[in-house]
């Protein structure tokens, strides 16, 4: 679990049961709340699930079981800068492989982890309807198409001023 403590405030708290109120606190709704929860929140953090598993009456180890065990969910905060790869089929032929290396490389982190600075998070996603465009990357709410590896260190510059590995530092 992650190992950074955070404090909810009373109002997120209220939040959450609200979700769960309006779901009937019903255990058979968990994929649910966590949805409705993760929207709100951008992530599940131990505490998030805590609270859900004390107002469903479910034990923690039954929420943390299901928050990693489906990929949509993430304990993870998400980067200032969400990155997200499309890696459905017309991407994948268009080379999005070599694009997510290239990602994965200058900003040193995995798919599901966000740069030690907070600003940058990586996640693949499936087609995302602009196939034309393929290889197709998402930062943020903006759209990159037609992207090659050597795009990459371009488009982190301009979406965040990042600070990648190979830039002298
Ligand atoms: S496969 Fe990437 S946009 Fe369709």
């Amino acid at each position: 679990m992650s190992s950074v403590k955070i404090e909810l405030r009373k109002d997120q708290v209220e939040k959450i049961h609200a979700f769960c109120d309006q779901c009937g606190n019903e255990p058979g709704e968990l994929i649910n709340i966590l949805h409705r929860t993760q929207e709100e929140f951008g992530y599940l953090p131990a505490e998030i699930q805590e609270v859900i598993a004390d107002k469903l009456a479910l034990p923690v180890a039954k929420v943390y079981g299901v928050v990693t065990f489906y990929s949509f969910f993430t304990m993870i905060p998400k980067g200032e800068f969400p990155i997200s790869i499309c890696t459905g089929t017309a991407c994948y032929v268009r080379g999005a492989e070599k694009v997510l290396s290239e990602f994965k490389k200058l900003l040193d982190i995995q798919v599901g982890e966000t740069s030690a600075d907070g600003k940058f998070s990586l996640s693949c996603l499936r087609c995302v309807g602009a196939c034309g465009l393929a290889p197709v990357v998402l930062v943020g709410d903006k759209t990159y198409g037609r992207i090659a590896p050597d795009d990459v260190k371009e488009i982190l510059e301009e979406a965040g001023g990042a600070r990648t590995r190979g830039q002298g530092d």
